[in-house]
């Protein structure tokens, strides 16, 4: 019911609504109206109430509700299933539970904090409340576990796709860090269940700093990460963002299930900051130094060193 009487307060914003015509419409008494309007208050939407006139919807709040997204969503399969949490510790850790329990591809799920955000090379994600999108997908593809990677780099891209449209100009640092200036915007985080010839379910976490202000984030982020806010100056829709980058990320992964990682590989080039740099490579113990020339078609990355070129699969790289 609160749900129906949310549309009706849209369908008419920014009129009033009075309290008989949702009554009649919905079948719904004045006290049960009263409540949801009250639970719609407390969830962040701005509903005004006049005695004799109604009610009116003056703001939508800035949470990542389902019903926030789907007035953006314009996609088939990615986000047709929402699940949408406050707090919680880590998206990619949920969406894994829920994948073991059978959630469908193209579940989507939203947090406004994580407790216990994660990066890769098991560092921590700073996700604090309504700063940024911290989001996890969960996919399908009847592929072979060696295609997983591909999912880290068309993520990227559909990163810096939806990035370009909010109006910044962001690369991409091989595999998955998204750079503006220097500074690193996005990041995502790529797992996997799988046997050896075929993946159970792949999930697909990224976590991009929308609203945070730069000020208020530990001194150590601050010298290397940034938010749209802080490249741009004012305040992000969060949710039109978020509805965005899933819509770049159906194109990409339809791409990627139509076999064609060519297009995803071509638009990786077209927005690199890696291509053509000076790099050093750590893997494990392993360090060298050399230009990042390329990425091949299984997704690594082509470093031309001085004893030829070598093909990073996994691992670390620093722009030099
Ligand atoms: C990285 O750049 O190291 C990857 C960062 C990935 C962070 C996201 S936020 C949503 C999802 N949940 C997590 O715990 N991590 C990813």
């Amino acid at each position: 019911m609160k749900a129906k009487i949310l549309t009706l307060l849209k369908t008419n914003a920014p009129e009033y609504v009075s309290g008989e015509d949702i009554s009649d419409s919905l079948g719904v008494s004045r006290t049960a109206i009263w409540k949801h309007i009250k639970a719609l208050r407390d969830e962040g939407y701005i509903v005004e109430s006049h005695p004799r006139v109604g009610y009116r919807l003056c703001g939508m709040p800035d949470r990542l509700y389902p019903e926030v997204i789907n007035e953006y969503l314009k996609t088939k399969t990615i986000g047709s299933g929402i699940v949408h949490f406050g707090k919680t510790t880590s998206t990619n850790d949920i969406a894994k539970e829920l994948a073991q329990s059978g959630a469908l591809e193209g579940t989507v799920v939203i947090a406004e904090e994580q407790t216990g955000g994660r990066g890769r090379m098991g560092r921590a994600w700073y996700s604090k409340q309504g700063d940024g999108i911290w989001a996890s997908i969960i996919l399908r593809p009847e592929q072979s576990p060696s295609e997983a990677p591909k999912i880290t780099l068309l993520t990227a891209v559909a990163l810096v796709k939806s990035l370009a449209k909010s109006g910044v100009n962001p690369g991409i640092k091989w595999p998955n860090d998204i750079m503006i200036n220097g500074k690193k915007i996005a990041g995502v985080l790529t797992e996997m269940n799988a046997e050896m010839d075929r993946i159970n379910y792949i999930v697909v976490g990224f976590g991009l700093n929308v609203n945070a202000q730069v000020d208020n984030w530990p001194v150590e982020l601050r010298e290397t990460a940034t938010s749209l806010h802080t490249e741009k100056g004012f305040v992000d829709n969060r949710a039109k963002l978020l509805a965005e980058v899933l819509f770049q990320f159906e194109e990409q992964y339809l791409n990627f299930k139509n076999g064609r990682f060519d297009l995803i590989a071509h638009e990786w080039r077209c927005h690199s900051a890696t291509m053509g740099k000076l790099v050093r490579v750590v893997i494990h113990s392993q360090v060298f130094e050399g230009t990042a020339i390329d990425i091949d078609e299984d997704g690594s990355l082509l470093v031309e060193c001085e004893g030829g070129v070598r093909k990073v699969i996994s691992g670390e790289v620093f722009l030099i």
